[in-house]
């Protein structure tokens, strides 16, 4: 197993960026990023459009030769070239990369050929390959007949043939079905459960803090904020935005609200009552009390946490959907 093997040579981080930059003649892409993806773990890179997720992506493959900085893998010095250790890599790339003229099937043997598998453990990949991502039954079909989340998924399959220790994903979700994107992120989880360590690129704050162990956020190419959801989010102490929908409201009641330890803010609009107030500062449970207290009925209540989102926002002053 790849956790066993990497833990046995001493070799924790399976990634380690030293001051990565990258430009495209005068623009800096990747702006002196350091990165530490851990053995066994998701790893999301999370950042807007432009952000330069691909291109970090493209140096970790060797796609790509950093301006400056330094890139070791499976503890190794990497220098863009290393046979062995690429061989270690899957990618599943931002734009599909299957051959339309090729069954399923037949397009996973070619890519297992591709790194050097062959015969009947490759026919045996090829199998797991398509059995694990939902497609047996279509293997004799040619991939220019499927859906976009079919061939996303087939995209993940040919990734998976040589069995990488680590596997890179650019946006495997974008563009596709609900039910197909919910396959992959399963998917996803399983992998790491078998093991392999796993880096997710994606701008979708919902599925990197649903899938990932440790996150960066990149912005214009620089490293603004690492950790686990949980760090990062205590990081920017946003107030916790509490909607309280009544059946009536009295002033006394907003005035009573207001005085509550942890409250930071109190608004009525109407039939609704907004507080804002410290990250689980306040029990709904004493709000309804409060509430009650004076003759009214809470008909509904909504508790927004601050996000990956706030996060994003609080750095960078812009929203991350921008
Ligand atoms: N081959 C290239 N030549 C010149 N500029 C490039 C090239 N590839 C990317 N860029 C620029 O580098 C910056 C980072 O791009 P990159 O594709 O790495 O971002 P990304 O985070 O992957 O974005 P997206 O979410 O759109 O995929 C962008 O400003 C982009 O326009
Ligand atoms: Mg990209």
């Amino acid at each position: 197993m790849a956790v066993e093997q990497a833990l046995e040579q001493g070799v924790e981080q399976v990634v380690e960026t030293r001051n990565m930059v990258k430009r495209y003649g005068d623009m800096v892409a990747v702006d002196n990023a350091s990165l530490t993806v851990r053995s066994g773990e998701i790893f999301g890179l999370l950042g807007p459009n432009g952000a330069g997720k691909t291109t970090a992506i493209k140096v970790l493959l060797g796609l790509l030769s950093p301006d400056s900085g330094e890139v070791e893998l499976f503890g190794e010095r990497f220098r863009g070239d290393e046979l062995s250790l690429k061989a270690r890599m899957g990618v599943v790339p931002q734009h599909l990369a299957i051959l339309e003229d090729l069954s399923a099937e037949e397009n996973l043997r070619f890519f297992g050929r591709l790194y050097g598998v062959r015969g009947e453990l490759l026919s045996r990949r090829v199998g797991e390959a398509l059995d694990f991502v939902g497609l047996s039954e279509r293997r004799r079909e040619l991939p220019k007949k499927f859906s976009g989340g079919m061939k996303r998924r087939l995209n993940i399959a040919a990734a998976l043939v040589h069995q990488p220790e680590l596997l890179i994903m650019d946006e495997p979700t974008v563009g596709i079905d609900p039910q197909s994107r919910n396959h992959i992120l399963e998917s996803v989880r399983a992998l790491r459960e078998g093991g392999m360590t796993i880096v997710y690129t994606s701008h979708y704050m919902e599925e990197v803090s649903s899938i990932c162990d440790r996150i960066v956020i990149l912005d214009h190419g620089r490293v603004i904020a690492s950790g686990s959801e949980e760090e990062l989010v205590r990081f920017v102490e946003r107030e916790e935005r509490i909607s309280l929908s009544l059946n009536r409201v009295f002033p006394a009641v907003v005035e009573e609200l207001e005085k509550m330890p942890g409250v930071v803010q109190c608004e009525q609009n109407e039939r609704e009552i907004v507080l804002m107030a410290g990250a689980n500062q306040l029990r709904l449970s004493r709000l309804i009390e409060q509430v009650s207290a004076h003759g009214c009925e809470v008909l509904s209540a909504n508790v927004e946490r601050p996000t990956l989102e706030s996060v994003f926002l609080t750095l960078t002053g812009r929203s991350l959907r921008d």
